[in-house]
C-alpha cells in the first residue's frame, strides 16, 4: 500500500510525493485559516496548526521549485500592514472610450476604416462582447504556471495580489499546452449576483458591514489583506485581453477567447463576432434587453476589431486603444421630487447646481442627489425646487435630471433664479462671455475652492494617499491642520494629534503618516496632475512630463513662456494637444505668488522623479521632432502620427526651429513653405516611409 506523503519524513520526501504534500498543506491549512478567521470557531489547536506550517517551511526549502504562488509561507505574516506591493504593469493596462448611442458606434467603425484607409469593399470585422461590472487584473503566467498577478491601479502600476487571486477557483493555476512562455492573461474579476446575495446575508447575519453591489463586493473581497477572507469570498474570473507576451497568441480576438478556453480560462459565452455595424447593434439591443436575466452585472457591450495586426496597427490614443471601444446600456430612470436646489464650488471655482432629491432607488443602487450642470441648464429644462423629475444614472456617472413632469408641477411655484456670487466665501461670481460656468473670483481666499484643491491633490489619478479621502481633507481643512498641499505630507510628523481624533486610532494615523512618507517620492506627470490646473488632466500633464522632463525645467519653461513672444511659449503651444488655451492657464498658474510659494514648498518636501520616457527601441527617429503636413497617399494623418510617436518621435503641429523633418503629402501649404524657409529637412512620404522601415 502506498504510504500517504504526510508520514513520510521531508528529508524523505521525492519531489511527487512532495508536490502533493504542498497542495494538500496548502488547501488544509487555508481551511483552517478561514474557521480561525472567518467563523472565529478553530477546529485544531494552535501547536497542530503550527506544525503544519512549518512543514509546509521545510518542504519548501528542500524543493524551492514547487513553491506555490498559493503557498500558506507567501500569505499569512506577509500581510503588509501599509497595504499591498505595487507591481508596474510591463504594458499598461488601458482603460476604453465610451461610446453613448448608435450614432458614436457607427462613428467607431468609420474612424477606424479612416485610420486603416480600408477600400469600400472591404469589412471590419468587429466582436462584442459584455462589459463585466468587475475590477480588471493582470494575470502573468510563465511557462504555462501563474506565477503573479496585479489590479490594474492607475493602469501603469498596480498592488500585488497574487495569494488572493489564486483562491479564485476557476482562474487555472497552471495550463498545460500551448500558451506562449510568457503570457499576461488580462480580465475581469467580479463576484455573481447569486453569489453576491449570499454573502450579504453571511455578513448580515455576522453583524458585519454589508455591500452596496457586486462590485464593490469584489473589489472589497480582493483587496483583502489576508488571502483566507479572500478564500471564503465567491469571486469569478472572465478572461478577455494580453498584456506582454513572449509570442504573439493569436491572429484575432476570437482565435484568442478560442484558446483561453481551452487553456482552462472562463471566457464570455456572449462574446460574438459581427461584420455589420447594424448588427453589432442589435446584438447591443438584445443584450441590454436581456441583462437582467444574466447571473453577472454588465454595463454595456465592449467592440474590438477582430484582427490583431489592424489592433496593432490602430494602436492607443492617451489611455485608450483606438480599435476598441465600450457601448454603455441606457441610463435607468426614475421619477422623484426636488427638495432643493443648492449650488457647489468645486477647485477651480465654477459654481455647479445641485438637485437634493427625495430618495429614489435608480438601477439598484439610492440616488439623493443630483447634477444640474449649470445655470443654462436648469433655465433649459426649467427646474424648480419642489418639482417632479425624472433622473438617471449610467454606470459610475453621476446622476442626471433629465426633465420635469410637467402636470405635476405645484401651483405656487417659480422659476429658479441663479445667484451671482459664491455661496461660499461671498464673492461675485462672474460668467466669463461664451462660457457655460459662473465662477467664484475669491481664488484661494474661497474656502471651497481650496478644500476641493486639497482633495483632488490626494485623489486617485493624484498622489492616490491612502487612508485619506475626502472627508478626511474636509475636517482636517476645517479644523485648519492643513491650509496647503504641502501641510498634507507634514501631517505625518501629526500622527500623535491624528489619533486622538473622532475616527482615528494608534494604527490608522501611524499607516496615514507612513502612506504619506512612502508618497513623498512622485512621477512628474502625476505631480503636475495633482496640481489642480485649469485644463490640464491626465494627458495634458503626461504630454508636459513628457516634453520637459523634470520639474525644474517644467517650472523654468513656464516662467520664460509669460512672454508670448518667447520661444518657451511658441514651444509650448506647439506642443500636439496643448494650443494657446491651455497654454494661458498653465503660464497664468504658474505665475501666480501663491502657487509658485506652493511649488516651492513641495519641491523641499518631495522627489519629483524626472519623466522616464519608456523604453524606445534605437530608431532612426527616436527623439526626433516632425511635423506632418499636406495629404498622405500610404496612411491616414492619424496612423502616420502614431507610427511615428510609437517609433520615439515627437509630432508637432506646427514647424519652428527645433523641427527635424517636415514631411509632406499632396496639396502641402505654407508648412512646406516655412520649412524651407527654415532650412529644415523636407521629406516626401516615400522618403519618409524608407526612413522608418524597421523591418
Ligand atoms: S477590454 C485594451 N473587455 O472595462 C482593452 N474591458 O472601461 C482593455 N471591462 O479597464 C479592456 N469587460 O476593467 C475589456 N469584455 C471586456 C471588459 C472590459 C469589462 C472593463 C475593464 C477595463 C474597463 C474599461
Amino acid at each position: 500500500m502506498k504510504r500517504p506523503a504526510r508520514d513520510i519524513a521531508v528529508e524523505e520526501l521525492t519531489a511527487e510525493q512532495a508536490a502533493a504534500d504542498l497542495k494538500a498543506l496548502e488547501s488544509e491549512i487555508a481551511a483552517h485559516d478561514r474557521a480561525y478567521y472567518q467563523k472565529d470557531a478553530p477546529v485544531v489547536t494552535d501547536a497542530e496548526y503550527d506544525a503544519l506550517r512549518q512543514r509546509n517551511e521545510a518542504i519548501e526549502a528542500r524543493f524551492p521549485e514547487l513553491v506555490r504562488p498559493d503557498s500558506p509561507s507567501r500569505r499569512v505574516g506577509a500581510a503588509p500592514a501599509a497595504g499591498f506591493e505595487k507591481v508596474s504593469h510591463s504594458r499598461p493596462m488601458l482603460s476604453l472610450g465610451n461610446a453613448f448611442d448608435d450614432e458614436d458606434v457607427r462613428e467607431f467603425v468609420a474612424r477606424v476604416r479612416r485610420f486603416l484607409g480600408l477600400a469600400e469593399d472591404e469589412s471590419v470585422e468587429v466582436v462584442a462582447e459584455p462589459k463585466i461590472d468587475g475590477l480588471s487584473v493582470s494575470l502573468r503566467y510563465e511557462d504555462g504556471r501563474f506565477v503573479g498577478g496585479a489590479t490594474r491601479g492607475d493602469g501603469a502600476t498596480g498592488e500585488n495580489v497574487t495569494a488572493n487571486l489564486s483562491t479564485i477557483p476557476s482562474l487555472p493555476k497552471r495550463v498545460e499546452d500551448g500558451m506562449p512562455r510568457v503570457l499576461d492573461v488580462r480580465g475581469e474579476v467580479y463576484m455573481s449576483k447569486a453569489d453576491f446575495a449570499a454573502l450579504n446575508r453571511n455578513q448580515e447575519a455576522a453583524g458585519a458591514k454589508t455591500f452596496a453591489n457586486p462590485r464593490n463586493a469584489a473589489a472589497g473581497s480582493l483587496r483583502q489583506l489576508d488571502p483566507a477572507i479572500t478564500a471564503a469570498r465567491p469571486l469569478s474570473f472572465f478572461a478577455y485581453a494580453w498584456g506582454e507576451a513572449s509570442e504573439a497568441p493569436a491572429k484575432t480576438h476570437s482565435e484568442f477567447l478560442q484558446k483561453l478556453k481551452h487553456w482552462g480560462f472562463q471566457t464570455n459565452p456572449l462574446a460574438r463576432p459581427f461584420c455589420e455595424v447594424e448588427a453589432l447593434l442589435s446584438y447591443h439591443a438584445e443584450i441590454a434587453e436581456g441583462r437582467h436575466t444574466l447571473d453577472y452585472d454588465v454595463d454595456g457591450m465592449v467592440y474590438k476589431v477582430n484582427r490583431i495586426d489592424w489592433q496593432d496597427r490602430l494602436g492607443q490614443v492617451s489611455r485608450a486603444p483606438r480599435w476598441a471601444i465600450a457601448h454603455k446600456f441606457a441610463a435607468e430612470q426614475a421619477e422623484t421630487v426636488v427638495e432643493e436646489i443648492t449650488i457647489q464650488v468645486g477647485r477651480t471655482g465654477t459654481l455647479t447646481p445641485v438637485a437634493v432629491l427625495r430618495p429614489v432607488t435608480v438601477g439598484g443602487v439610492v440616488v439623493s442627489r443630483a447634477t444640474l450642470h449649470n445655470e443654462d441648464e436648469i433655465a433649459r429644462k426649467d427646474v424648480r425646487q419642489g418639482d417632479a423629475v425624472i433622473v438617471q444614472r449610467a454606470g459610475d456617472v453621476i446622476p442626471q435630471v433629465v426633465s420635469v413632469v410637467a402636470e405635476k408641477r405645484p401651483p405656487d411655484s417659480v422659476p429658479y433664479v441663479f445667484r451671482k456670487d459664491c455661496p461660499i466665501c461671498g464673492s461675485l461670481a462672474r460668467r466669463a462671455e461664451g462660457e457655460a460656468a459662473r465662477r467664484c473670483t475669491g481664488g484661494l481666499i474661497c474656502p471651497a475652492q481650496a478644500v476641493e484643491r486639497l482633495k483632488h491633490f490626494v485623489s486617485r489619478d493624484a498622489f492616490d494617499v491612502e487612508g485619506l479621502g475626502g472627508k478626511h481633507i474636509e475636517t482636517f481643512f476645517a479644523d485648519g491642520l492643513i491650509k496647503t498641499p504641502g501641510d498634507i505630507f507634514r501631517l505625518s510628523d501629526k500622527a500623535d494629534e491624528i489619533k486622538e481624533r473622532e475616527g482615528w486610532g494608534e494604527k490608522s494615523s501611524e499607516n496615514l503618516a507612513s502612506a504619506l512618507i512612502e508618497r513623498r517620492g512622485v512621477a512628474l506627470d502625476r505631480f503636475i496632475y495633482a496640481l489642480g490646473i485649469r485644463q490640464v488632466g491626465q494627458a495634458t500633464a503626461r504630454l508636459l512630463a513628457k516634453q520637459y522632463g523634470s520639474l525644474k525645467a517644467w517650472r523654468r519653461a513656464m516662467q520664460s513662456a509669460r512672454d508670448p513672444e518667447s520661444e518657451a511659449y511658441a514651444d509650448l503651444v506647439n506642443i500636439d494637444g496643448v494650443g494657446p488655451l491651455v497654454a494661458a492657464d498653465l503660464v497664468s498658474f504658474c505665475a501666480e505668488a501663491h502657487n509658485t510659494d506652493v511649488l516651492d514648498d513641495l519641491e523641499g518636501l518631495l522627489t519629483v522623479a524626472d519623466f522616464s520616457a519608456p523604453a524606445v527601441q534605437e530608431t532612426p527617429v527616436a527623439g526626433k521632432t516632425v511635423v506632418f503636413t499636406g495629404t498622405l497617399e500610404k496612411m491616414s494623418r492619424g496612423e502616420a502620427k502614431a507610427r511615428a510617436e510609437a517609433l520615439g518621435a515627437k509630432v508637432a503641429g506646427s514647424v519652428s526651429r527645433k523641427t527635424d523633418y517636415v514631411i509632406v503629402g499632396a496639396d502641402a501649404g505654407s508648412k512646406a513653405r516655412k520649412a524651407a524657409d527654415l532650412g529644415v529637412t523636407v521629406l516626401d512620404e516615400a522618403a519618409w516611409l524608407k526612413m522608418i522601415d524597421t523591418s
